[in-house]
């Protein structure tokens, strides 16, 4: 019998990335103390390393903070004084609300190293994985609030360009695809040629708010408040885009029956975040609808381990083809 040789691989594969993460902090801890050496900055933990940054918990004073090291040198003086901007803005937008964002602390461009206050509170991601232990409902509603008032109603309306919407469509392509998959990803990008296209030059709702609106950047405070974390810049985001990133993500580890389901959304959920008024009216079945697609198409592009994440993703995207093939409309009170 052939000998599996599996098991090796994957320890080393962690301990590298243990090793990584060691020197990650070392490197960043001796530049906190050169760059700001009264401030006596600790780092304790890394909570997240991926190849644009990574994030570590620390100490400062006493004080708990996150930092956050980018280590693109192009992208490193952008980031740092777009934050500074936008948690300022963000506050501003916020005040006198019980929602909030976190605050800037200290950044340096050079460095590409910036210090924001550490908020308690779990993920909206992490809370929504424990269905019973949360009226998921509720924290659905917290999330439209933390939205509607970052934008302060500011609503603009842009024409779309369905040309420049086609260029974004043709990047996304899985790096290494499932061969079963290769006619599902054919048809869904022909889907969302067709409807980029037909949507070409039709006026778009536009907000400033959070570039990347979803669970995992939205911290649940006391049951009762919302912190929005990963801010870097404030954009003039479409609203549509913003509500299909948020629902996509919310639902992508879940499977669900086509009649309890619109474009692979869970439809009760659905319902309520629309009742938001986050998405105008005239949107849902035209830019929401095409959102929705992109993002599923972005979700099953992303890179994936296990095989039932996998199966997810393709049940996704097929729930998502039957529903636009049906033109499935949506049926609001
Ligand atoms: N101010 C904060 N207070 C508490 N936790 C935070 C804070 N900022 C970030 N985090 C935690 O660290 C995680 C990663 O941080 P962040 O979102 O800034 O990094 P990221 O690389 O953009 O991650 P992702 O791509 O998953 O959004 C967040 O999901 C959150 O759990
Ligand atoms: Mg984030």
């Amino acid at each position: 019998m052939a000998k599996i040789a599996w098991p090796k691989k994957v320890v080393s594969a962690r301990r590298i990335l243990k090793l990584r993460k060691r020197i990650e902090r070392k490197f960043v801890q001796l530049q906190l103390l050169l760059r700001w050496p009264r401030e006596k900055i600790i780092l304790d933990k890394v909570l997240q390393s991926k190849s644009a940054a990574t994030v570590f918990t620390g100490v400062i004073g006493g004080r708990e903070v996150i930092v956050k090291k980018f280590w693109d040198r192009e992208l490193r003086k952008h980031e740092v004084s777009g934050t500074q901007k936008a948690l300022s803005q963000f506050k501003h937008a916020l005040r006198g609300h019980r929602h909030s964002v976190n605050k800037f602390v200290l950044g340096s461009p050079k460095l590409g190293v910036i210090v924001v206050s550490y908020e308690n509170g779990e993920t909206v991601e992490d809370v929504l994985k424990q269905p019973k232990q949360v009226g998921r409902i509720d924290l659905i509603r917290l999330c439209c609030e933390w939205f509607n008032a970052s934008t302060q109603g500011r609503q603009t309306f842009e024409r779309f360009d369905g040309r420049k919407m086609s260029k974004e469509l043709k990047k996304r392509w899985p790096s290494n695809p499932n061969p079963d998959d290769h006619k599902l990803l054919v048809a869904l990008h022909a889907a969302l040629k067709e409807l980029a296209q037909s949507l070409d030059q039709q006026k778009l709702c536009r907000a400033p708010s959070h570039p990347d609106f979803a669970g995992r950047n939205l911290l649940l405070q006391e049951s009762k408040r919302i912190v929005a974390v990963d801010i870097h810049r404030v954009v003039n985001v479409a609203v549509s885009r913003s509500a299909a990133n948020f629902l996509v993500s919310k639902d992508s580890s879940i499977q669900v029956r086509s009649d309890k389901s619109w474009y692979g959304l869970r439809l009760d959920e659905l319902k309520v975040f629309l009742e938001s008024g986050i998405v105008p009216k005239s949107e849902i079945g035209t830019f929401f609808r095409y959102f929705v697609g992109l993002y599923t198409l972005r979700l099953y592009c992303h890179a994936i381990s296990s095989r039932r994440g996998l199966q997810l993703r393709r049940q996704k995207v097929k729930a998502y083809l039957a529903d636009f093939e049906q033109e499935k409309q949506l049926a609001l009170m």
